[in-house]
This record gives structure tokens, C-alpha cells and sequence, in this order.
């Protein structure tokens, strides 16, 4: 039988959904601050940010986080046992069951949209930046797995050799080519790209700053401002 018929990704796993936040107080917590001083990088070039999306928020990681800083908050996710994790860790919190393709929201309600390290589940990315766009008044923000960097090029590898199931159902973009395909999705003039960055370079160059390097940094932060 073939490989898709009996795959289940992880993230639809309750044993893997239960265990996902351990990973950034153990061997991601580095990463974990250095991903989020990007985030906050991106965001900051949009104004009038009040209200955010967070799509593939899983366990509700970086919606906590977004909304210690102030803003306003909805997490969206495909997995219910992710949402079930986040609404466990987060009484309060608003999350919803929904694809990144298809958002339950109406036309330009929520300020901005902003999706952490899912892209690279998600294999029709055109048709997502529509949506995101569809709802977004401001603009879109996004951190992803760099394809031209050490780790993912580890994991690609791992996949074709048949190991490391939790990459493969995966793509993974570099900025060259995430950028087109935020070029096809939106209409020329209609938005701007903001000023990206790449963190979370190995350990051995001891860089834990951001550096407009599209190379070796494992998180890349891309965005776009609507006109
Ligand atoms: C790597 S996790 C990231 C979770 C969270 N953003 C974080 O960084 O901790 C990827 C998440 O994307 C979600 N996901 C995958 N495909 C999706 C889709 N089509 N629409 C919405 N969420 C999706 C998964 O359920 C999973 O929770």
C-alpha cells in the first residue's frame, strides 16, 4: 500500500501532541527565543497591529506568547488533539478547528495572519496566502523552516533515504522560493514585502542575533504589508 494511504501525520497523534511543548524547554529553547525576536521583528514593520490570526498554531505556543505582548489573539489549526493541548494549556484562549485553506472568518476581519513553521505541511501555498489574504487587512507574517540551511537539508535527506516520518508529508521553501510564490498569489502593487531576516544559524558561527543571510539561519522570517 502505498505510503499516503496509511500515513498519519504526527501532528495528528495525541501521544506526539501531548509531549510537543516539552521540545522548547529542552533542545529548542535557544531556537525558541530567537524565532520569537523575529516574529516580533516582522511584526513590528506593520502598522496598526491589534488583532492576529495565528494559522497552524498547534499547541498554542506562540498565540500565548503573542498574547503576553498585548495583542489580540485566535488560534487556527487543522489537528483537533493540537487544539486540545492549547485549549488545555490556555483556559481562555480562542482557538478553532479549521484548514489554513478554508479560515472560518469573514472578509478583511482580523488585522494581520501568521503562520509558525507550518508551511511546510501545507502543500498548496498559493491557495493559503489567498485565504490569509482574504481575511487580513494588514498584512501576512510568516517563520518557516529554511530549506537552505543544515538541518532541513538533514531532514530532506532523511526522508528520501525513508526515515524521519515527521517531515514526510513535508515541503520545505527557501526565500527565493517562497517569494514567488507570494508574487503569485497576490496582485502586483497591492503589497509590499517587508523586510526579512533569518535566525537560528549553528551553533558553532555563535550568531543568536538576526542576519539577512538566506542561507544557514534554520527559521526564516518572510511578510507582506497590504496596500
Ligand atoms: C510544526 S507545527 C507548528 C505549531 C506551532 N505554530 C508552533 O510553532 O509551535 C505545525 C502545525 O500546523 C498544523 N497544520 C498542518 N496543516 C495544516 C493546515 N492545512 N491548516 C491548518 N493547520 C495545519 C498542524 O496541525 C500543526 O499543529
Amino acid at each position: 500500500m502505498a505510503r499516503e494511504e496509511t500515513f498519519t501525520p504526527w501532528y495528528f497523534q495525541p501521544e506526539i501532541a501531548k509531549v510537543y511543548e516539552s521540545f522548547y524547554e529542552g533542545k529548542y529553547k535557544e531556537a525558541d527565543i530567537q524565532e520569537k525576536n523575529l516574529l516580533k521583528f516582522l511584526l513590528d514593520q506593520i502598522d496598526g497591529v491589534g488583532e492576529i490570526l495565528e494559522v497552524g498554531c498547534g499547541t498554542g505556543h506562540f498565540t500565548r506568547w503573542l498574547n503576553s505582548l498585548g495583542y489580540k489573539v485566535v488560534g487556527a489549526d487543522i489537528s483537533p488533539v493540537m487544539l486540545g493541548v492549547a485549549k488545555e494549556l490556555w483556559k481562555d484562549g480562542k482557538f478553532v478547528n479549521a484548514r489554513a485553506e478554508f479560515l472560518p472568518f469573514k472578509d478583511k476581519s482580523l488585522h494581520v495572519d501568521r503562520f509558525v513553521a507550518y508551511l511546510v505541511y501545507m502543500p498548496v501555498l498559493v491557495r493559503v496566502f489567498r485565504e490569509a489574504r482574504r481575511v487580513a487587512r494588514r498584512g501576512i507574517v510568516m517563520g518557516l523552516m529554511n530549506r537552505w540551511s543544515l538541518p532541513t537539508i538533514r531532514r530532506i535527506i532523511q526522508v528520501k533515504l525513508g526515515k524521519n516520518p515527521y517531515y514526510f508529508n513535508a515541503r520545505f521553501y527557501s526565500l527565493p522560493m517562497i517569494k514567488k510564490k507570494i508574487k503569485q498569489a497576490f496582485v502586483d502593487g497591492e503589497f509590499e514585502f517587508l523586510d526579512w531576516s533569518c535566525a537560528v544559524f549553528p551553533k558553532i558561527f555563535g550568531i543568536k542575533k538576526l542576519v539577512k543571510i538566506p542561507f544557514l539561519g534554520s527559521f526564516l522570517g518572510v511578510g507582506v504589508k497590504f496596500k
